[in-house]
């Protein structure tokens, strides 16, 4: 599956955004590795500590569905510089994605690719549980 396929769905999953508090809209999609691809759009509440970015939307979306090994996500906003997941979302994503391929784009299709063992170093993990 080419980056560019995975980048359309997620700017098409950002028109389904859910921002009336911060007008900012993310689109996200992730590719599992047996080819299927989900997609996220931010989903806000009133009480804005419980909004739910894009990345993290889509990546419930496979797992609920039975789906919990991944190669890419594309990640899009209308920022500067290609959209970055949050703190919250790498560890997530960390979580679950293998050393996943984070592709992050903006509006003018500036991009930027980069493993997720790079925007997370040294991050804890289900193995750090066992004592
Ligand atoms: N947001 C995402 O969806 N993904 C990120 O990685 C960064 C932030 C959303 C959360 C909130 O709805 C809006 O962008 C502004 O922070």
């Amino acid at each position: 599956m080419d980056n560019q396929k995975l980048i359309s769905k997620a700017v098409e999953a950002r028109k389904k955004a859910f921002a009336p508090y911060s007008k900012f809209q993310v689109g996200a999609a992730i590719l599992t590795e047996t080819g299927e691809i989900f997609t996220g759009s931010n989903v806000e509440c009133s009480s804005y500590g419980l909004t739910v970015c894009a990345e993290r939307v889509a990546l419930t979306k496979a797992v609920s569905e039975g789906f919990t090994k991944f190669t890419k996500i594309a990640v899009v906003a209308d920022t500067k510089k290609p959209c970055s997941p949050c703190g919250a979302c790498r560890q997530f994503l960390n979580d679950f994605g293998g050393d996943l391929e984070v592709i992050m784009v903006n509006l003018k299709s500036d991009a930027k690719v980069k493993k997720i063992s790079e925007l997370l170093p040294d991050a804890f993990e289900d193995k750090d549980l066992s004592r």
